[in-house]
């Protein structure tokens, strides 16, 4: 081979073979249709190198002037839509060093000293998925002001509250909307903790064993921000544990807006009739002209189908590969990129369709009213004026059946019918049967008395600012 081989050849490391690649298989190993995305994170670790070769005297400062100014043209030419990428090429990082060399020669060539395209994809994952978790946790945030703006409405708001989908207790809009406060708050603690473990640098580690050349990491790792470097190389080039980390934890929060959206559905057809959701967020029906349907919250819960898919394949794709390196680690990033904008499309849709969000009070109440939602309250009551819990249960029950066979609800049995439970009853009962009176006596944190979660929204305010 002559000494200038790489400069009539498309790729860098064909050199040692006798035929060209096949062009299925080119198609089929390349990755530059979907990892270009990680161009400008490419640009910023290349740089980071390159500085430090510099710093450390294994490359000349000249050289760093040229692969900056030449890097920095190449980013311009990215940005503005101007750069060719080239199947041949392979990759983006591949993509980016030819453009490079073709633009300042043998300085560009020069780059990849000390280095290998394992750890350079690893640390472009890294420094990706750091700035992608900011934007996701920016997300839960604004998903969750839209939270507390519409639980705010309804910290007086009665509903009934669910088990088994039949009404169970009266609860306020509010403190079930707080429900789902909670389940993000937990969600945005999840990304807190993945973000930290994402932020470790792998260059270094070159191909696996690490480099002869007198590199300084920690100089790196403090250039892009890392908090330290991966101190082990073979780890640093084959784990993706933080990918199915994040992968992991979108899921969750998925699963999570996936039961909200399976409530509201449920609470904007016309049978609840609790909500009505914005038409911006609905569409009609090409044959029933009457129909509105909820399809941002049907897809919401269809597309967690697909993170929960990511996730099953990153872990998949880990679950055989010996170390350290191998090319099935390419196969990261689709799932990755899926889940990312799935995810942060997902928290903006939500945050918008919650502010238009209609809340039907009278069908909240009245269907509070239905289903018995105050028997509890009568067996606490009981048990307050002495009769043991499981006795008093077993009254309200007989109470119950009573109503129902005549039709009507606790509430309008007068005093001497229910006396007939337990002569305890006295005519201060009919405060406890009431929804009102219901929901205020659920006084405790946690609980969903208004004051308690007018609270609760004051608590989640001070957190979020
Ligand atoms: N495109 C590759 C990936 O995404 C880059 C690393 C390739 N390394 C190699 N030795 N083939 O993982």
């Amino acid at each position: 081979m002559p000494k200038n081989s790489l400069d009539k050849k498309a790729n860098s490391w064909s050199g040692r073979f006798s035929e060209p690649v096949a062009e299925l298989v080119k198609k089929y190993t390349a990755s530059v249709d979907f990892d270009k995305r990680f161009a400008e994170f490419d640009i910023q670790g290349s740089l980071a190198h390159a500085q430090m070769l510099g710093a450390q005297g294994i490359i000349s400062n000249k050289d760093v002037g040229a692969i900056e100014k030449g890097l920095a043209e190449i980013l311009a030419e990215i940005q503005a839509g101007k750069f060719e990428w080239s199947l041949d090429l392979e990759d983006v990082h591949l993509n980016i060093e030819k453009r490079l060399t073709d633009k300042i020669g043998d300085a560009g060539k020069r780059l990849h000293t000390g280095r290998s395209r394992n750890d350079q994809v690893a640390t472009d994952v890294r420094l990706w998925l750091r700035a992608t978790t900011d934007d996701v946790l920016a997300g839960i945030r604004k998903l969750q002001t839209s939270i507390l703006d519409l639980a705010e409405q309804h910290t007086d708001t009665i509903m009934p509250g669910f088990t088994h989908l039949q009404v169970a207790q009266p609860v306020t809009f509010g403190h079930h909307l707080m429900a789902y406060f909670e389940m993000l708050k937990r969600d945005a603690a999840r990304f807190v903790d993945c973000r930290k473990r994402i932020n470790y640098l792998p260059l270094g580690a070159a191909a696996l064993a690490g480099t002869s050349y007198p590199i300084n990491r920690e100089l790196v790792a403090k250039t892009l921000g890392f908090d330290g470097v991966c101190e082990n190389s073979l780890d640093a080039v084959s784990d993706r544990d933080f990918a199915i980390e994040f992968t992991a934890a979108s899921a969750i929060l998925m699963t999570h807006l996936s039961r909200f959206s399976e409530e509201l559905i449920l609470w904007s057809s016309p049978r609840f009739a609790f909500i009505d959701i914005a038409d911006r967020f609905c569409t009609g029906s090409s044959i029933m002209p009457q129909k509105k349907n909820p399809d941002v919250p049907e897809l919401v819960r269809g597309k967690t189908g697909r993170v929960n898919g990511n996730l099953v394949a990153l872990l998949t794709l880990m679950k055989g590969q010996p170390l350290a390196y191998n090319k099935d680690n390419q196969e990261d990033k689709e799932p990755l990129f899926d889940t990312a904008d799935t995810l942060l499309m997902t928290l903006e849709i939500y945050a918008d369709m919650l502010r238009g969000i209609q809340v039907n009070k009278a069908n909240m109440q009245q269907a509070a009213l239905e289903g018995f939602a105050t028997a509890t309250d009568l067996a606490d009551y009981l048990v307050k004026k002495g009769m043991p819990f499981r006795d008093a249960h077993e009254a309200v029950a007989l109470a119950v059946k009573h109503a129902i066979k005549k039709g009507s609800d606790l509430a309008d049995l007068s005093l001497k019918e229910l006396q007939q439970f337990s002569n305890t009853i006295s005519d201060d009962v009919f405060k406890v049967l009431t929804l009102a009176g219901s929901v205020a006596s659920r006084n405790h944190i946690g609980g969903t008395a208004p004051i308690q979660v007018k609270q609760a929204i004051k608590r989640a305010r001070k957190v979020l600012n």
